[in-house]
């Protein structure tokens, strides 16, 4: 059983800030904690958005605000896997739920190339933002070699449906995508039969 109550309460707060402001800073400032308070306790998730697939990641569309102005994914990362060099084109909140990740971020060069940062390791509980403000490209991958991890992010529009791009990471050249999501059906967040 699980207490989807806590991931409905966190859906509730991010509509109400985004409904309160549409500052990339103010809003990710008080985002953030509330998100490390949904990734403090791993009692929520339906297992459904935790399966793993044996050969590529899965990104599980948990919820989309109907005016777009949100979506909360899950990405389960199996032994091995990770993203191509991407971009999101919209702000954007990682947070680790389970088992760790490593996040390689990407500087745009003069001459059009991409240079690679340091890896960042994300553990269970830490959280990460992207935006095309403070920096909008990066590569994501499981940080274990022998389990499967899982984070939860936060997006500041339907990324599943965003045109945006890969890159190769030594040419830096772009090519558009849609990522779409794995599942065809999401949490139902009012599962039980309890009155308002
Ligand atoms: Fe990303």
């Amino acid at each position: 059983m699980t207490d989807i109550a806590r991931f409905r309460d966190f859906v509730t707060d991010t509509a109400h800030l985004v409904a309160g402001t549409t500052d990339e800073t103010t809003l990710l400032a008080a985002l953030g904690p509330k998100l490390r308070e949904l990734i403090a306790h791993d009692d929520w998730l339906p297992e459904a958005y935790a399966v793993t697939d044996g050969s590529h990641y899965r990104q599980y569309l948990l919820y989309a605000d109907p005016l777009d102005r949100f979506s909360i994914v899950s990405f389960v990362w199996g032994p091995g896997q990770g993203t191509p060099v991407h971009d999101h084109r919209v702000w954007g909140l990682v947070g680790v739920l389970r088992g760790e990740e490593l996040s390689v971020s990407y500087a745009r060069q003069p001459d059009g190339s991409l240079r690679a940062g340091a890896a960042e390791r994300l553990r269970a509980g830490q959280t990460a933002a992207v935006s095309p403000q403070i920096g909008d490209i990066h590569a994501i991958s499981n940080g274990l070699a022998d389990r499967s991890s899982l984070s939860i992010h936060v997006y500041g529009g339907n990324i599943g449906r965003i045109r945006r791009a890969v890159y190769d990471a030594e040419t830096g050249a772009a090519s558009e995508f849609i990522s779409g999501y794995s599942n065809d059906a999401v949490p139902n967040l009012w599962p039980d039969r309890t009155a308002a």
